[in-house]
């Protein structure tokens, strides 16, 4: 089912919208859901906040945690916020020329990334942008314009598009067109719609922190802690989304979990997080590259535990058929 709140998401890669139900499905096994009320959900990757919104709407209190800006703006925008909605007013106000404009996106990411026309309504909304609600909006309508969320495409995409050279653009890419030729304020209309729709409160005062996860966990309790680290041997984000980082002045180098050794370092987040009662873990096998044994020993040292397996379909545009195949998703439940 998909749920109008998700449409307020950024298009993460990695996000985990689809697999919330099981989640919580699980979660459900180990506190029955009339107990949610009173339980906190922690989130100490909170990427998207996919899985922290759907904790928020199930009625967890959620303390939230991410290394990167672009996430915390999503979970000041989603989680902490309860009852600021995106009005008409919001969105002309990014319009209004801003003496700060320090015209970056203009200067590093024209064309290559951003049309130009985009590049200077970017510049100077951003300076306007105040709040993380604002800028969250902004992010909603940079991801709008990148060809399946990727900020890098420029010879199949942005170059060919500045310069008018349609017909060298494949068919696949027609969607990224229109919305690359649409009005920038009407396309800023509809994302305020789905942020709007991911505002709500749940009673509770939910938090956002901007920690390295060690330093976080040490801070905080709670009954459930969601793990959902950026998987060894994979992608990483600072890469996938530095164009982002370097706008939100929040460049940073490659995390230690993307690395091909990155699988000890969850080991140490577990080796400090023995306060919360119910671990769920998400990880993947990074097209064969990760083992679901080694994980199960790890979790196993530690405490009791349960796995599920997906084949989970990442990347869906630009993966090879064959990577598309190998890739599985698991989900790992620890309890005392
Ligand atoms: C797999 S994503 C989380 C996806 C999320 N569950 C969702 O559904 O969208 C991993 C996140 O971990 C963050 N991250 C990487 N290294 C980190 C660290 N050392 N401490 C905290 N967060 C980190 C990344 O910025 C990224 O947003």
């Amino acid at each position: 089912m998909a749920l109008k709140m998700f449409d307020a998401l950024l298009p993460y890669f990695g996000g985990k919208r689809k697999l919330c139900p099981v989640i919580f499905g699980l979660i459900s096994k180990h506190i029955p859901r009339e107990n949610w009320q009173s339980s906190v959900f922690v989130d100490a990757f909170l990427g998207s906040a996919a899985v922290s919104l759907y904790a928020k709407v199930q009625g967890f209190r959620v303390i939230a945690n991410d290394i990167a800006e672009r996430s915390v703006i999503a979970g000041k925008a989603l989680l902490e916020n309860s009852d600021t909605r995106l009005t008409d007013e919001d969105v002309y106000k990014l319009f209004l020329a801003n003496q700060e404009n320090k015209h970056l996106i203009e200067k590093a990411f024209c064309p290559d990334v951003f049309t130009r026309r985009h590049a200077i309504f970017l510049d100077n909304a951003f300076a306007n942008a105040k709040r993380p609600l604002d800028q969250y909006l902004l992010l909603k309508f940079s991801f709008r314009l990148r060809p399946f969320s990727k900020y890098s495409s420029p010879n199949a995409f942005n170059r060919p598009f500045e310069e008018g050279r349609f017909d060298e653009i494949k068919p696949t890419y027609t969607k990224h067109i229109q919305d690359n030729l649409a009005s920038i304020l009407d396309i800023l209309k509809i994302e305020k719609a789905r942020v709007n729709a991911g505002v709500f409160s749940n009673g509770f005062r939910n938090e956002v922190h901007k920690r390295d996860v060690f330093d976080f966990l040490r801070e905080v309790n709670g009954n459930v802690l969601y793990l959902d680290p950026p998987y060894a041997g994979t992608l990483a984000y600072e890469n996938e989304y530095r164009v982002l980082d370097v706008i939100l002045g929040d460049d940073k180098a490659k995390s230690r979990f993307s690395s091909e050794g990155g699988m000890k370092f969850l080991e140490e987040v577990l080796s400090e997080a023995d306060k919360f009662p119910l671990w769920v873990i998400s990880f993947g096998n990074a097209g064969g590259k990760n083992d679901l044994n080694k994980l199960v020993e790890m979790v196993s040292r530690f405490r009791k535990c349960a796995t599920r397996e997906f084949m989970y379909r990442h990347c869906e545009a630009m993966a090879t058929e064959k990577h598309k195949e190998q890739c599985r998703e698991w989900l790992v439940i620890g309890w005392k």
